[in-house]
């Protein structure tokens, strides 16, 4: 089996090289590869197959089912695509099947654990003595930095949730904006916060917290906020907002899934100036910064902070290294999410990852003014790489609503380029998202001319 790997890894690359030579492969799979899934064997095969015919029936069945969001017209979510120095890496490390947990496991995913870490804290423009770690995703780093700045508000009042757990613990509660993002919820839940516990600040009409109905916030307050509204792209205040919340003696906590990366970019960084001030950050690799699936990064401006809930003893695990991933997220075992990153931010430099965001914002400024130009409403200014549009009427009434899911279904159904929609405040509309860097200004036009010819039909 050991013998026949080489040829195996070939004929996977060379595979993987015509996926990506094939340019005519429609956005969303066509409804036959779909149901051609259905060619996999649904029972546990009694017996071994040949690793060859097991990649083959993989290329076979499963290359066409693929959504191409890596490939220019996909404007789904907010799913980045993977820079070529990426996907090549990720090819070679997942050959390398490195575990990052501890140094000893893998000497070159610590090291490249530690450095792309240190390069993202740089680029974001966050304080130098900040620690970051790698994590599944968003998801996972808002929950490890909310368990983080949990147990710093109440060691702060004396109470070890390490020892003593949360029974009887000083209550912690949440003040956050009414367009937090959901999975800011699924961590509270988790990490033993319910909804009775947070108060929600009203927005402004682009998604941003109004710091003026803040409510009063103290040293038992976890105050939530986001860069980077998931519609609109637009950031809550925090310039306004940190310096009193920090005085008063809130942890403060910025969900920053794709838009802290606009902090990468002397052009886009004005858009979420004062983020830095924060206690911790939750962001993606995977998404704006176009690496590989899954990376998400937790940042605690002091690491003290983020090891004291997630670091663990036993004695097979002794370390004596300064930094171990384990300790800092938690997973144990854990893919060496840093070599995939590394490979983005050593190709592109800190120019290039400022023009990638700049690149994939422009083309969003593109079409949003390809689209009014066609005469579809534009629900908030563009700031970032979020375009959200109306179709019909501009306002809230059933037949905008109906109008506009009538041509995001259209649009779907067209597939020269996958958009999908959304309600915001009340109102349905279409999500134009710009993560993937290959998107180009023809993409751009062709995606716009799609959408209105749909629009118009
Ligand atoms: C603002 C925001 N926070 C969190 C998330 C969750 O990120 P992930 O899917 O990487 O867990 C997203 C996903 O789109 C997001 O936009």
């Amino acid at each position: 089996m050991r013998d026949s790997k080489p040829e195996l890894v070939l004929d996977a690359a060379a595979r993987a090289a015509r996926y990506l030579a094939e340019s005519d492969r429609p956005t969303f799979p066509s409804a036959e590869a779909i149901a051609a899934l259905a060619n996999f064997s649904a029972e546990v095969p009694e017996g071994p197959t040949d690793p060859a015919a097991v990649l083959d029936q993989l290329d076979r069945l499963g290359s066409p089912a693929t959504v191409r969001s890596t490939h220019g017209r996909y404007f789904g979510f907010v799913n980045g695509g993977t820079e070529p120095a990426a996907a090549a890496a990720a090819v070679l490390a997942s050959t390398w099947d490195q575990n990052v947990a501890l140094p000893v496991m893998s000497p070159v995913a610590a090291h490249l654990d530690a450095l792309s870490a240190r390069w993202i804290v740089d680029l974001l423009g966050l304080p130098a003595a900040a620690e970051a770690a790698f994590c599944a995703g968003a998801s996972v780093a808002n929950l490890t930095a909310i368990l983080a700045g949990r147990d710093a508000l109440l060691a702060r009042r004396g109470w070890d949730v390490g020892a003593d757990g949360l029974a009887g613990a000083p209550p912690i509660d949440v003040v956050t904006s009414a367009e937090v993002h959901v999975s800011v919820f699924k961590a509270l839940r988790a990490a033993g916060i319910g909804r009775s516990a947070v108060r929600t600040v009203a927005t402004d009409d682009r998604g941003r917290l109004l710091a003026d109905e803040l409510p009063a916030i103290g040293d038992r307050t976890l105050l939530i906020l986001q860069a980077g509204n998931v519609n609109t792209g637009h950031s809550d205040p925090f310039a306004e907002v940190i310096p009193a919340a920090r005085a008063a003696g809130a942890w403060v906590h910025v969900d920053g899934a794709f838009g802290l990366w606009a902090a990468a970019s002397p052009s886009r960084r004005v858009t979420v100036a004062g983020v830095e001030l924060a206690d911790s950050w939750a962001t993606d690799a995977h998404k704006w910064l176009n690496a590989p699936y899954d990376a998400g990064v937790v940042i605690c401006a002091d690491g003290a902070d983020l090891r004291r809930s997630m670091a663990v003893d036993a004695a097979y695990l002794e370390t004596t290294a300064e930094r171990a991933p384990m300790h800092l997220g938690l997973q144990m075992s854990q893919r060496a999410r840093g070599v995939e990153t590394w490979a983005v931010i050593a190709g592109r430099g800190r120019s290039g990852i400022a023009e990638m965001i700049d690149h994939t914002c422009d083309q969003a400024e593109r079409m949003a003014a390809a689209l009014a130009a066609g005469g579809a409403h534009i629900l908030a200014p563009v700031v970032l790489n979020q375009v959200l549009v109306r179709f019909g009427s501009p306002d809230a009434d059933p037949a905008g609503d109906a109008e506009t899911d009538r041509v995001v279904a259209a649009v779907q159904a067209d597939g020269t380029c996958w958009a999908g929609a959304t309600t915001w405040q009340g109102r349905r509309a279409m999500r134009v998202s710009f993560s993937d860097t290959s998107i180009t200004e023809a993409d751009v036009d062709a995606s716009a001319a799609a959408i209105l010819r749909c629009a118009n039909r």
